[in-house]
């Protein structure tokens, strides 16, 4: 085995953001672009003697980029490479593989929900050791690597084809090719009530899974299918493909609007669900019946001790700051704890790792638990059916109960994309200025009774993460949230999230956006974003 090294320059931009390094696929697949990052995360995890899991979302470039990954660990001296077959490994199956064999960590490709393909886009991240993100300091100095990065070691020969099971060598590193969903829905087996779920099927109850042409293809057609009897041809868009069928793989009403249009059609299944290009978001419906994700996570929670990987109970419930405030309910109705961190999967790590949350999900459409280090999407998906098989309730009549017990807590998030940044951060810029005078102000009708910028502070580390979005309170429990996006390409998208709380005594069947219409208005009094932004109306309402 001959390896080379070879001489390279720093490339620009070369910057990890919310969940690794996104980029066009045109920039990742550019000379030495994927071979830099890979060298500068080498350098800095000094990776030789030691095994990782290796995989990706299927999309365009990935079985060639994992070829050159392999060629890299081997010129690196890593140990060993567990590597899925054909190079796919859904994201929360790849947080389980580090975990299942206790590796030093995993490196992850994909750009999650965004659209593949030439055209599209590619990502590449590290997770650490407990299989979930790398954490800031790590990708911080990732980062300050490929400014000064001169040379990379790759080896001559290509390495093994990927698509049979089994081991193979690259020189002195081993490579393990592993079916990429077998560990994975086995582990779904020690959690969930598979019998149940077989049960209800049985009993006729029907469903459908989008997989948007995206990895969870695979894992949904075993799982659902296969392992617990759901009719064939439940699982729709199941074939991944390299750009997802054209398509944007993100299950949320906007983008999986086929989905939610059969849920609301008279020939609706019982039970609809959708995740995204690596599997780890998730869309939770029923006949006739959106479920938002912020109230999913309050009813998994709720009911997680009906499946029997949580049936001593949870410890305690994560959320992020934007997430509705319906999962706190729950938790002190549970006498457990509950965390609000800022948004991003990374902040549930500690919590999770030191046993103080079982459950955390993301208004974003994650939802996890300590499973895992990543959001899962088939998880989510899994935890439904058990709870629907288990109370024999439809979704309608679960969400209702829920309402009727915890009151219902309205919640929409409106997006204004594409806002040039200069004017978006201005606008941000200018309502963190004035918070201090917002307590008592008259918000068209709306008084402000607080309003903070969100500084969080890790309770397990004391690690901080400061202004992650601005909070205002309104009179009357209204509360809105604004903060800029952290994954988009073009522009900058503002977000305002707008919850509203209403007890169980209150008017629990309104339309959201018509209970929330008051909290909307008095944000955009005091933010101004139709004004300062020159739109008449979000570009999308979730
Ligand atoms: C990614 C992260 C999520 C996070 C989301 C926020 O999907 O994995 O943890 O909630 O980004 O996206 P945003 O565009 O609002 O910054
Ligand atoms: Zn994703």
């Amino acid at each position: 085995m001959t390896f080379e090294t070879r001489a390279t320059r720093p490339i620009e931009g070369q910057k990890p953001g919310t969940s690794g390094l996104r980029k066009k696929t045109a920039v990742f697949s550019e000379p030495d672009y994927l071979e830099n990052y890979v060298q500068a995360i080498f350098d800095v995890i000094e990776p030789a003697g030691k095994t990782y899991v290796l995989g990706g979302d299927g999309r365009f470039f990935n079985d060639k980029a994992i070829q050159t990954i392999l060629r890299m660990g081997a010129a690196n001296g890593v140990a060993r490479m567990i590597v899925g077959r054909e190079g796919i490994l859904s994201t929360p199956a790849a947080s389980h593989l580090i975990r299942m064999n206790e590796t030093d960590g995993g490196l992850i490709l994909s750009a999650s929900h965004n659209p593949g393909g030439l055209e599209g886009d590619f990502g590449l991240k590290y997770n650490i050791a407990n299989g979930g993100p790398a954490p800031e300091a790590i990708t911080d100095a990732i980062h300050a690597r490929t400014e000064v990065i001169g040379e990379y070691h790759i080896a001559k020969d290509t390495a093994p084809d990927l698509s049979t099971v089994g081991q193979y060598a690259l020189g002195d590193m081993r490579i393990d090719i592993v079916d990429p969903v077998a560990d994975y829905a086995d582990l779904m087996e020690t959690l969930i009530d598979f019998d149940a779920i077989r049960g209800l099927f049985s009993r006729g109850f029907t469903l459908r899974f989008d997989a948007m042409h995206a990895v969870t293809g695979p894992y949904a057609t075993e799982i659902l299918e296969k392992r617990l009897g759901a009719r064939d041809g439940s699982v729709v868009n199941g074939l991944p493909s390299p750009d997802f069928g054209g398509g944007h793989p993100d299950p949320n009403p906007v983008w999986a609007k086929p989905l939610v249009d059969h849920l609301m059609s008279d020939d609706a299944p019982d039970f609809g669900a959708a995740s995204d290009g690596d599997g780890d978001r998730n869309m939770i419906l029923g006949r006739g019946i959106y479920v938002t994700p912020s109230d999913s996570l309050a009813v998994i929670a709720a009911n997680a001790h009906l499946a029997p990987g949580y049936a001593d109970g949870i410890k305690g419930i994560a959320r992020s700051m934007p997430t509705s405030g319906a999962a706190d309910r729950v938790a002190e109705a549970l006498g457990i704890e509950a965390h609000q961190t800022p948004t991003g999967w990374k902040f549930f790590s500690t919590l999770l790792d030191a046993g103080r949350a079982t459950i955390c999900g993301e208004e974003s459409a994650g939802t996890g638990s300590d499973h895992v280090r990543e959001k899962d999407g088939l998880w989510a998906v899994l935890m439904w059916l058990n709870i629907l098989a288990v109370r024999g309730q439809s979704v309608k009549d679960i969400m209702d109960e829920h309402w009727a017990r915890y009151g219902r807590t309205y919640y929409s998030r409106h997006d204004y994309e594409e806002i040039d940044a200069e004017i978006a951060n201005a606008l941000i810029g200018d309502l963190k200025g004035k918070l201090a005078t917002l307590p008592g102000h008259d918000a068209n009708g709306l008084t402000v009774t607080e309003a903070e910028d969100f500084d969080y502070t890790d309770p397990v580390d004391g690690s901080t993460a400061k202004s992650q979005g601005v909070i205002l309170h309104f009179e009357g429990g209204g509360r809105a949230v604004l903060r800029l996006s952290g994954t988009g390409t073009a522009g900058a998208t503002i977000r305002l999230y707008l919850e509203r709380h209403e007890d169980p005594s209150g008017d629990l069947v309104q339309d959201p956006q018509d209970a929330l219409a008051d909290v909307a208005r008095a944000a955009d009094a005091i933010a101004d974003i139709r004004k300062r932004t020159g739109r008449d109306a979000p570009d999308v309402i979730t």
